[in-house]
């Protein structure tokens, strides 16, 4: 992949993010997330790529944009990509105007992905220094203490960050009796996954049980910053079993390792945040401009880099706050 994409991915989830931004604490998640998916579905046409949908909004028959398999791109240019979006991830967050909703999309050659149902996933996840440390089946002590020792901390100095969910009770008390510290979130595991792969957030570790295709862009992220993440389905019924079936997944005890999540020598990652928190400020708005603070990252090179633009929104007449479409060009104005 030309390494000049980034710049144009990055743009894609800022565009979805300031369309997002303006629903936030409206109480409205299904709004929000039509926003981010219509506006990132058409900046994606602005690229020069040939990609494939591979985790996406759904089925095709549920989702008129951005669904699993659309073709995206002009398909102009090779190679053949993979695509990987979560336009809005922490719908809710953003309906509740509660930190950490994020644009999302990781990108890597055809084949590259895991097409994960949309069902559940178990997830452990750790940054670079405690790679090749973790196991998904290991006890949460001996998880916990590896992690410690790889980052040569006390394992109260450790803190976990875990979905609050009644489904995570256990683990909670677990992580408790070791003494580690939680960071308990209400939404928004990708966000928590990506923390762990950077220095300066104090996040060691990710456990519990989210959303797969959260688990395939988390996994996109940490191939980028050198972390490690595990994870095993978790389909909530029989229904969950037939559509990971129809998706050619036969073994559901299966461990998923980074690679196979995210395979590749060359993945992007691009991420900008909605609301703001721990990761990245969140969207803000003046008269005549918004902000925006993102992440990009490059398996390649390990390249993190961090962008903060500042969009001129009287040079978008039709761009502010919500309507994304300039009807007078036919153009997005991005
Ligand atoms: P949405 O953006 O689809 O609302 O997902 C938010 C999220 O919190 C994910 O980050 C997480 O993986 C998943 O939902 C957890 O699912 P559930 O809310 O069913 O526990």
């Amino acid at each position: 992949m030309k390494r000049e994409l980034a710049l144009e991915f990055v743009r894609v989830t800022e565009a979805a993010a300031l369309a997002a931004a303006p629903w936030m604490g409206k109480g409205c998640k299904n709004c929000a997330d039509q926003a981010a998916v219509d506006t990132m579905r058409a900046v994606f046409d602005t690229i020069q790529i040939n990609g494939t949908v591979v985790i996406g909004e759904g089925e095709k028959d549920e989702a008129p944009r951005l669904y699993i398999g659309e073709e995206i791109g002009d398909g102009s240019s090779s190679p053949q990509l993979d695509i990987a979006v979560d336009p809005l991830e922490g719908t809710t967050l953003v309906a509740k105007g509660l930190p950490n909703a994020l644009a999302v999309l990781a990108v890597a050659e055809r084949g590259s992905f895991l097409q994960a149902p949309d069902t559940y996933m178990k997830k452990i996840a750790v940054g670079p220094e405690a790679s090749g440390r973790i196991n998904l089946d290991a006890s949460v002590e001996d998880n916990l203490r590896a992690v410690a020792g790889a980052l040569n901390k006390s394992i109260k100095d450790i803190t976990v960050i875990v979905l609050d969910r009644p489904r995570h009770d256990d683990l909670i008390a677990r992580i408790r009796e070791v003494g580690a510290r939680i960071k308990l979130i209400s939404d928004g595991d990708v966000a928590g996954g990506i923390a762990t792969g950077l220095e300066e957030k104090d996040v060691d570790i990710l456990m519990g049980i989210g959303g797969a295709t959260e688990g395939v862009l988390t996994a996109a992220a940490l191939r980028c910053l050198g972390g490690e993440i595990q994870a095993r389905l978790m389909p909530r019924n029989e229904a969950d079993r037939e559509k990971a079936r129809s998706f050619g997944i036969t073994d559901l005890d299966k461990i998923y390792y980074t690679d196979d999540l995210a395979r590749g020598n060359d993945v992007m990652f691009a991420v900008t945040g909605i609301t703001g928190g721990d990761l990245l400020e969140g969207v803000r708005y003046s008269v005549n401009h918004a902000t925006t603070h993102s992440l990009v990252l490059r398996s390649k090179t390990g390249t993190i880099r961090k962008i903060n633009s500042r969009h001129t929104i009287t040079k978008k007449p039709d761009y502010f706050p919500r309507n994304i479409f300039n009807p007078r060009n036919n153009k997005y104005n991005i």
